[in-house]
């Protein structure tokens, strides 16, 4: 992690095509003071059950490019009467069925609950690769709602909230999504070993 031209803010690359993901990573770094720079790469993505082993797939590929301090992020949308379908196939689901699908299959069903689950992986040149997590509980909505966002934003309401992300401004999105969580984490983790005098990370 190098110092950047205007004082704390710190730069880190973001391996990603996702223009949502980039939108709110770039958010997030505001408030962090961490400038997110996006850079595209092609990588193959695997097929796993943990969204952890496809995230340092993807690392491990990107570092074969970058040489610098870098993260990527997978992440899923697991609904529980689904048996967390579809989870690391959300991205593939999303494209195929998309949200109107995944409302179809949820059709008279009366536990809505899901979650949204994040996983970073975070490239070292030093360190090697360190994995932060973040979740977000919710329900599943009705029918689509709100234009904001990306992906199934339109069918998620977070606890304890009555919108679903759609409906939410990018900033609320960014207090509470698992995204946000997973990238303080990480944050934290890189704020600390920049402090304990770790001359290179
Ligand atoms: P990937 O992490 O790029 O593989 O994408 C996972 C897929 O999960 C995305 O294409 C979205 O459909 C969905 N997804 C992941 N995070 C979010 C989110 O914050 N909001 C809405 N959908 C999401």
């Amino acid at each position: 992690m190098r110092r950047g031209e205007c004082g704390e803010v710190f730069k880190i690359f973001l391996v990603s095509r996702n223009e949502g993901k980039i939108k709110e990573f770039r958010g997030l770094g505001v408030s962090e003071c961490v400038d997110v720079i996006p850079v595209s790469l092609d990588k193959v993505e695997i097929q796993s059950d943990d969204l952890a082993l496809i995230a340092l797939y993807s690392a491990v590929q990107a570092s074969l490019y970058l040489r610098d301090v870098f993260f990527v992020e997978d992440a899923g949308l697991y609904i529980t009467s689904l048996k967390g379908f579809p989870g690391p196939y959300s991205s593939y689901v999303y494209k195929t069925i998309g949200v109107e699908g995944v409302l179809k299959l949820m059709s008279g069903v009366d536990d809505r609950s899901a979650s949204f689950e994040s996983v970073i992986v975070l490239h070292c040149p030093r360190q090697g690769f360190k994995v932060f997590k973040g979740s977000v509980r919710g329900t599943i909505s009705f029918e689509a709602r709100g234009s904001g966002g990306f992906g199934f934003d339109p069918i998620f309401i977070p606890e304890g909230h009555t919108k679903t992300f759609a409906e939410m401004d990018l900033e609320t999105k960014n207090t509470l999504s698992h995204r946000a969580r997973a990238f303080r984490a990480m944050v934290d983790w890189l704020r600390t070993a920049y402090k304990s005098q770790v001359q290179e990370i």
